[in-house]
């Protein structure tokens, strides 16, 4: 008699994702929406024959040189895969794979909203408004910084590097950008590249970031190549909160060396660094990149298009590869 597949899903995953998940699969669910410590974790591995997982469960080298041989993937909900040691994986004979493409447009959005809400004070001028503190309009008040017309710097120039770029255009930006290599786009064909960072910098009224995090890129944001910016620039993360060392970028907005910071990531998430939370000039999200339903929905789907192909013997849609 066919058996399914056995799965361990470390989180709750959105609704229509949960019920293809228990659908096609023996489904080792987490129901509390905490995410699973690594002993819990190891704990349910001799149980099944693949993990579905996000980066709040780190896969590094421990985990994955204790995993029992019966699990055969990991599939993270999530386009990052810093959190997983691919090495380990792959000396483990154990396959992983993401969910690129599918949160491109979501993320870029929120790249936007994050450019905006910092510019022009979006945070701390609702905050005013909500708290009954508005009494007049002043031709003083809240004044921000323009967007529309300035120079944005992208560090990292991949699918939601671009993406952010191409809506950027929208605003008249003249875009810079770092990447290994040049993109090859007819849209971006005035966009300007930059072999370095240290070229890239001094260009930024704005600056984007839009990169993996790995060793080469943890800490690229301090307070050396803050300096480097242009005075009262703009600093946007969206990617990874450890890019950026918070506390030279509390350092740069107290001094007003940035003018703000529009953040959906930072360091040690979900606590936000006390030196932040008096700062008018930072506008911050809670790692909402990727989240509207139908993002989320096609993240799980891209996570069961993987393990679908796996248990059918077929090469996996976006594996990770070494
Ligand atoms: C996710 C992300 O929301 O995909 C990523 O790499 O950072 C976000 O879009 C988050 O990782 C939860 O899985």
């Amino acid at each position: 008699m066919y058996q399914k597949p056995r799965i361990l899903a470390t989180r709750n995953f959105p609704p229509a994702v949960m019920e293809r998940l228990l659908k096609d699969y023996h489904v080792i669910t987490n129901d509390s929406d905490e995410h699973l410590t690594s002993e819990a974790i190891l704990e349910k591995a001799n149980k099944v024959d693949a993990i579905m997982g996000s980066p709040t469960n780190p896969f590094q080298k421990d985990l994955i040189e204790a995993l029992p041989s019966n699990v055969k993937l990991i599939t993270t909900f999530s386009v990052g895969y810093d959190h997983m040691d691919v090495a380990a994986a792959d000396k483990c004979g154990i396959l992983l794979s993401n969910t690129p493409d599918v949160l491109t447009d979501a993320t870029a959005d929120i790249a936007i909203l994050c450019m905006l809400g910092a510019a022009r004070m979006a945070h701390s001028s609702a905050e005013f408004l909500r708290a009954g503190k508005w009494d007049r309009w002043s031709a003083n008040q809240f004044l921000g910084v323009q967007v529309s017309g300035k120079k944005l710097g992208i560090l990292g120039m991949g699918r939601i590097g671009q993406a952010v770029a191409r809506r950027a255009l929208g605003f008249d930006m003249e875009i810079h950008y770092h990447n290994r290599r040049p993109v090859n786009d007819d849209r971006l064909k005035d966009a300007i590249y930059h072999e370095t960072l240290e070229s890239l910098l001094p260009n930024c009224d704005f600056l984007s970031i839009n990169c993996g995090l790995s060793e080469e890129t943890h800490y690229l944001i301090n307070d050396t190549t803050i300096a480097a910016m242009p005075d009262g620039a703009v600093l946007v993360n969206t990617a990874r909160g450890p890019i950026v060392e918070d506390e030279a970028l509390i350092r740069a907005l107290k001094s007003k060396k940035l003018a703000a910071a529009g953040l959906d990531v930072f360091e040690n998430e979900p606590n936000l660094n006390p030196g932040y939370m008096d700062l008018p000039n930072l506008f911050v999200l809670p790692h909402i990149g990727s989240a509207t339903i139908e993002t989320r929905n096609e993240m799980g789907f891209k996570c069961l298009d993987n393990l679908d192909a796996f248990f059918a013997g077929k090469a996996l849609p976006s594996q990770i590869k070494l």
